[in-house]
């Protein structure tokens, strides 16, 4: 099926039903991180192997975990360059937001705060995210070659309340995820056609 031949929301709806194992046409994904989105986080650690089928939950407004609680996330366009940072209706989002919790369980993150949009004192132009040409599909990376990210083990439910996101760290001391958590991969979900170059090749 040609994606390009159908209506955009059409479009959009079947980005989300493709199944794992399905092999997927070549298609350079940096074309789809672009305007509004969604960023979803799959249980996966394995970039080859993730897929929409991984999803566990999606991030809010203020850039947490939550089951169901969906937020509209914008590239932000007024920085000229790419790559470039990512916003809410909330504010900018950064790793850099002191009010947010220390992966205090991480041998290597132990410092690094939860991910947040619209936190006191965060400039946009600090941090910047992408996605790697070659991806299956938009997984989300950050800053120096981030592209799995850090959560405490256990899947959002309808009751659970905002679940922190960490950049995953490793190194000679922990050569993965923590015990008692998961590595997690974002994935960008782009919303219609709404900027020029199109959210949707
Ligand atoms: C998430 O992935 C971990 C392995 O990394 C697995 O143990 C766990 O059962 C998975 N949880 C869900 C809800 O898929
Ligand atoms: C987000 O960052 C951009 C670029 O630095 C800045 O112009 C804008 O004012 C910031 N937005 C908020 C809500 O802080």
């Amino acid at each position: 099926m040609q994606k390009g031949l159908l209506p955009t929301a059409l479009a959009a709806l079947l980005w989300t039903q493709f199944a794992c194992a399905a092999t997927l046409p070549a298609h350079d994904v940096t074309k789809d991180f672009l305007g509004r989105g969604q960023i979803h986080l799959l249980n996966s650690s394995n970039f080859n192997t993730a897929c929409p089928d991984d999803r566990i939950g999606c991030l809010n407004g203020h850039g947490m975990l939550t089951l169901n609680d969906c937020a509209v996330f914008n590239r932000n366009d007024a920085i000229p360059s790419f790559p470039t940072n990512l916003g809410t209706a909330a504010g900018n989002c950064s790793f850099r937001d002191q009010d947010m919790p220390r992966n205090t369980d991480s041998y290597y993150g132990a410092d690094s705060f939860a991910w947040s949009c619209g936190g006191k004192n965060i400039d946009g132009l600090d941090e910047y995210y992408y996605t790697v040409t070659g991806f299956n599909y938009p997984f989300i990376c950050s800053g120096d070659i981030r592209c799995y990210y850090d959560i405490v083990g256990k899947a959002p439910t309808h009751h659970s309340p905002p679940m922190p996101v960490w950049q995953f760290f490793w190194g000679g001391s922990q050569m993965d995820i923590e015990a008692g958590h998961w590595r997690v991969i974002l994935l960008w979900v782009p919303l219609a056609k709404e900027s020029p170059g199109g959210a949707v090749a």
